[in-house]
Order: C-alpha cells, then sequence, then structure tokens
C-alpha cells in the first residue's frame, strides 16, 4: 500500500504546447553539454519512459540513525516500503544493488545557479547546475536568491522564473542587503507566503552586499520572530577592503593577493562577533562555508557552551588547499578564488576532523561557478575575479573518498552530513534526507568498489574549468533516482527541464525548540526592575 505521509504536490499534465517549449528550452540551453551525455526528454522520448515502479534490490540501505541490508519499493515518486525480500509483480524496474550503498540523494545547502555578481553572472544556471547535481548524486540543493535593489518580492520572482528549467526538486535561501520597513515585512511574506525559513547577511563584500552590524542586529531579531535560520557569510568586509589596499599598495595584483588579503583571523574575527549577537538575540545561527580552524573554534566553542550554531564546510574548503592560488598559470590560479579563500594546508584536515566529530554539521558547496574568460576579467587586478568555485556535482564523490573510504567517517554519519543534517536544518526531514515509507524517492545507489576521475571535459557543468581537475578516488554513484525516477544510470543523464519542484520549507524547525522557555528563564533571572521607594529628602 503506498503510504504518503509526507506527500508532495503532483505535477499537472504538461499541454502539447509546454513540451514543445520545454524541448526548444532544452536545444537551447543543452546544446553544449549533448556531448556529454546529456539526454533531455519529457515523459515519452527517444531516451526511455523512465519507470514510475522501482524495486532496489539487496542493497546496503543507509539512513543517518541505521543501516540494514533490506530492498527499497518506488511507486510514484514515493518511497512504499523498506524491509528484506519485497515480492512485486510485471512492469516494476527492478535495480541489483548487492554489495552497494542506498542512500538519500544528496542535499546541497549552499549554491548560486545564474546569479549576478561581480559584473557578471555564475555559468550554471537551473538547467545545467542541477543535471550536474544528479550525475554526481545530488537529488536537492538550496540557493541563495539575491534580492533586486533590496527588493525581496523582486528577487523572489526572477529567481522562480530562471528555476523554470529546474531538473530536480530546489528550496531557496534569501539574502538581505539593506533594511527598511518594506524589507521587515517582505521577509513576513517570503516565510509565511513563500515557503523560505532562512535569511543569509553577508558580513563581507563592502560595496556590494556587505552590511552593518545595526542591520545584522535587526535581521537576527526579526529572523527570531519569524521562526526563520539566520545565516552568515562571515568575514570583516572593513578589514577585507584594508588588507586588498596593502596588497596593491605591495604590488601583489595576482591570484595569491586573494589570500593574503583575507587572512583565516578576519574569518574569526567575524564569526566570533556573528555567534555573539546570536546568542545576545537568542536564536540560532547557521554559518555558511566554514573555511578556516580561526572560525571553526569559534563555533565549537560555542556549541560546548550550548548556543545553537550549525557550521556548514563546504567541499573545497575540506579538500583543497592554497597552493594553487601560487600557481604561475593565471587561468590555474584564478579558478581557486573564492571566499572566504581555500586556507593553507591544515586546516583543511582540522576541518573534516570537525566534520567527523560533529563540531561541524552538514556539508555544502558554495557552487557558483564561472568559466576562464570571466575568470580573466580579474588577470590584472585580484579584486576583480568574479568569486566562486565549483562542486554541486563532485561533493558526494569527495566526500566519500576523503572521510569514508579513508575510515574517517561513518557510513550511516555520510549521510547525515551530506543529506539529512540538511533536511533537519531546514525542516523539510523525513520527506528529504531519508529513505522510510514516505519519503520522497530521491535515492542514490554508490558503489564503494567502483572508482571516478574529475575533469572538466566530462563533467556536466558549463564551466570549462574544474578546481578538482584530475582527482580520482573510490566510491562512484552508479544510479541517481530523482522524484522516483531513474535520472542517472550507466554515465548517462535523462533529465526533464520544468520537472524540478519548488520545495517549500516551513519556519520554526527543530532549531527553534526551547527558544521561548530559554527567554522566559532569563527574564526570570534578570531580578529587575527594583521596585524602589522615593526618599522623603
Ligand atoms: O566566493 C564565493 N563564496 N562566492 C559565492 C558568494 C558567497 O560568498 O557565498
Ligand atoms: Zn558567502
Ligand atoms: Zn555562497
Amino acid at each position: 500500500m503506498a503510504v504518503r505521509a509526507f506527500s508532495s504536490p503532483r505535477r499537472p499534465l504538461r499541454s502539447d504546447a509546454f513540451l514543445l517549449l520545454v524541448l526548444f528550452l532544452v536545444s537551447v540551453s543543452c546544446s553544449t553539454s549533448e556531448t556529454q551525455g546529456f539526454c533531455a526528454v519529457g515523459y515519452e522520448s527517444d531516451c526511455g519512459l523512465s519507470s514510475e515502479k522501482i524495486l532496489i534490490k539487496g542493497g546496503t540501505v543507509v539512513n543517518a540513525h541505521r543501516k540494514e541490508v533490506a530492498d527499497v519499493y518506488i511507486e510514484d515518486g514515493i518511497v512504499v516500503s523498506v524491509r528484506p525480500n519485497i515480492k512485486v509483480g510485471d512492469h516494476v524496474k527492478i535495480i541489483d544493488a548487492t554489495g552497494k550503498y542506498v542512500m538519500p540523494g544528496g542535499i546541497d545547502p549552499h549554491t548560486h545557479l545564474e546569479m549576478e555578481f561581480m559584473g557578471t553572472v555564475t555559468i550554471d544556471d537551473f538547467f545545467t547546475g542541477q543535471a550536474a547535481a544528479l550525475a554526481g548524486g545530488t537529488t536537492m540543493h538550496i540557493d541563495f536568491v539575491i534580492p533586486v535593489n533590496g527588493n525581496l518580492t523582486a528577487g523572489f520572482e526572477s529567481y522562480m522564473n530562471k528555476a523554470k528549467k529546474a531538473v530536480m526538486d530546489y528550496g531557496f535561501h534569501m539574502a538581505i542587503t539593506k533594511w527598511d520597513e518594506g524589507v521587515s515585512k517582505d521577509m513576513e511574506l517570503m516565510v509565511n507566503d513563500h515557503g523560505i525559513n532562512s535569511f543569509k547577511f553577508f558580513m563581507a563584500y563592502k560595496g556590494s552586499l556587505m552590511i552593518s552590524d545595526e542591520l545584522l542586529l535587526q535581521g537576527l531579531q526579526k529572523c527570531k520572530s519569524l521562526g526563520a535560520i539566520a545565516m552568515v557569510h562571515a568575514e570583516n568586509g572593513d578589514a577585507v577592503a584594508e588588507g586588498q589596499k596593502r596588497m596593491i599598495d605591495l604590488g601583489i595584483t595576482g591570484p595569491e593577493g586573494h589570500a593574503l588579503s583575507r587572512p583565516p583571523v578576519l574569518e574569526g574575527e567575524a564569526t566570533a562577533r556573528a555567534i555573539r549577537l546570536a546568542n545576545f538575540v537568542n536564536t540560532p545561527l547557521y554559518v555558511v562555508h566554514v573555511m578556516s580552524i580561526d572560525a571553526m573554534e569559534e563555533i565549537a566553542k560555542a556549541r560546548k557552551a550550548g548556543q545553537r550554531v550549525i557550521g556548514e564546510p563546504v567541499a573545497s574548503g575540506l579538500i583543497l588547499d592554497d597552493s594553487w592560488l601560487w600557481h604561475p598559470d593565471y587561468t590555474t590560479s584564478a579558478k581557486y578564488v573564492m571566499s572566504p579563500p581555500i586556507r593553507t594546508s591544515g586546516h583543511d584536515k582540522a576541518l573534516q576532523a570537525a566534520l567527523s566529530t560533529g563540531v561541524l554539521q552538514l556539508v555544502g558547496t558554495d557552487h557558483c561557478a564561472f568559466n576562464s574568460t570571466q575568470k580573466a576579467l580579474g588577470s590584472e587586478d585580484f579584486r576583480k575575479i568574479p568569486n566562486g568555485v565549483n562542486g554541486i556535482e563532485e561533493r558526494m564523490h569527495l566526500i566519500w573518498d576523503k572521510m569514508v573510504e579513508s575510515g574517517q567517517m561513518t557510513v550511516t554519519d555520510y549521510v547525515r552530513v551530506t543529506s539529512t543534517e540538511c533536511a533537519k536544518v531546514f525542516n523539510i526531514y523525513p520527506r528529504k534526507g531519508a529513505i522510510l515509507e514516505g519519503s520522497d524517492a530521491d535515492i542514490i545507489i554508490l558503489n564503494p568498489n567502483a572508482s571516478f576521475k574529475i575533469a572538466a571535459a566530462s563533467h556536466h557543468s558549463r564551466s570549462d574549468t574544474n578546481v578538482y581537475e584530475g582527482t580520482t578516488g573510490k566510491g562512484k554513484v552508479e544510479v541517481t533516482i530523482s522524484q522516483g525516477r531513474v535520472v542517472y544510470e550507466d554515465g548517462k543523464l535523462k533529465v526533464t527541464p520544468g520537472s524540478g519542484r519548488y520545495i517549500r520549507m516551513p519556519p520554526f524547525g527543530y532549531l527553534f525548540d526551547g527558544i521561548e522557555k530559554a527567554d522566559a528563564a532569563y527574564f526570570a533571572s534578570l531580578n529587575a526592575p527594583i521596585q524602589r521607594t522615593k526618599s522623603a529628602a
């Protein structure tokens, strides 16, 4: 019997006209990608019809809370049953997963698709970025809406429009770049009407996205009242601007100047400041792209003291070091420019240890890809290099190899940091982040004995470069199932533009449990105001 405890809205049937439009969009948007294994389809086409009934047999099913050898039966986009020896009739696609891991599809909490930034637009849109994600075992991501001239509603509409070609499920965070009554009201609208439950505050990028402490404080208070998670890009933007000037004065104009101008201490300072302000307000805080020991230790200290702080390392910070920024070839070095910067060797290993011990909770990518022509914008001045690296396709493989294959992390913890914790933090668990009866059928099958190799020539991003070029490792996602359909198998993608669904994320997730009680205890402890008698004299 189909269980639909977490049922999702079904897509309405498309009209032929719409299907034609979709196929037209595909021919426009993926013409360069067809050579790399895309097969963009409607429901029935040359690529074949994806089965709506699937039985995954004999694999090790991994959830964050346990693993077991079991079969998984999927019908109509939903997990119907998880148990050994499921029997099915005809017309069911059977996938043998013996000796392989069957896991919830990855959820990437941090991406920037088709984002206008630093005078250009990220090269991957909601088609190519999501196709790349599916090829790498990620079945949902949460992208950052950037307001249009500070206007949240205009920003939301613009991103809903960009996402029309989506091929998998996605949600939105919203950046806050200015403060007034309209922004405050629009935050209510975003949470109550549009399914956004997180807002990001940039403490860096002076002159564009950066906000003041005063705004951060207002924002934290507003987030608390709405049950929305406050997120921070934590770097001291004023000091970064000063550091950049210092490098230029020294004649350092190349990509290495990027790392030198914004050292870890500036990330540590801003992380500490945001944590203290969130503590003052008593609201949960989510620190995006934790890149340094300095920031990680601030998070560790706060969590030890009982504060609700979530730390998100990203694949680049966990895997790479900054030696690339000193590479003599400009194109090679510029592709590693992101903020906060990729740090010196040692920070990567410390972040891995923090992830495996639970000091940091979940892994993102900050997928913000620019091609080499875009990166060339800063060839005379590192301050003009568009900041960002790829990762949406590579994250699941890199984290498996670096953390699980190396023995640093258990398989259940792998599922937790790549999928489940994200679903929990953003309040969409167990619809997402689990293989349980009633969960969405977003599932991957990973072969621990197969290997992967990363190369720009074969990846699905539109970028002509890859920061993990040449990286090899063990553990390969062989099958990706999204919304109950096999979308990646035998190295081939079968994706349907327009099939991606916007996932609404309700406010007041688990991080808000007990906040009111803590506030009440705080007010009770004040022992004030004191009722004083006026003296006669
Ligand atoms: O360099 C980065 N991280 N680019 C994307 C924007 C951001 O700060 O997240
Ligand atoms: Zn950022
Ligand atoms: Zn980002």
